[in-house]
């Protein structure tokens, strides 16, 4: 039973990118964490990143098939900036009824105000926001738990 890990436009930057905002692990180091933790709770996960919102839909729409179909537990999604711009984003969550656990890095209401709205929120099982890398963790052993 998988997982998806699922990651949006410029996560591929973690490390690099404003490490005072979102530390100094990489996207290959949340991969690892995300990986053990869903082994060690029974499931595989399968990590994506991609800077295309339409790479992203797709991925979300095989899911929802793999869900149906009792392959796929759901997703943790941090959906970078199109959180707060993509409805198509939000349409694909909630047409295919894919449960997703929403997850940002940084507390983005603490942040400027056009990243206090996100899209997703409405349409995800939960959301884990501001605990940096360890945001992941606690969204997949969130999304196992509300799952059984
Ligand atoms: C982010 C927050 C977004 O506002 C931003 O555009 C990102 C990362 C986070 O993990 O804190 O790319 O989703």
């Amino acid at each position: 039973m998988k997982i998806l890990v699922l990651n949006g436009p410029n996560l591929n930057l973690l490390g690099t990118r404003e490490p005072e905002l979102y530390g100094a692990n990489t996207l290959d180091d949340v991969h690892a964490l995300c990986t053990q933790t869903s082994r060690a709770l029974g499931f595989e996960a399968d990590c994506f990143q991609s800077n295309h919102e339409g790479e992203l839909i797709d991925k979300i729409h095989a899911y929802g098939k793999m869900h149906k179909e009792g392959l796929a537990l759901g997703a943790v999604f941090n959906p970078g900036a199109l959180t707060h711009t993509s409805v198509a984003l939000h349409d694909a969550i909630k047409g295919c009824g894919l449960p997703v656990i929403e997850v940002h890095i940084s507390n983005v209401h603490a942040r400027e105000s056009f990243r206090h709205h996100s899209f997703i929120s409405p349409v995800a099982r939960g959301t884990v926001i501001g605990l940096g890398i360890h945001g992941y963790e606690l969204a997949i052993r969130g999304l196992v738990a509300v799952s059984q």
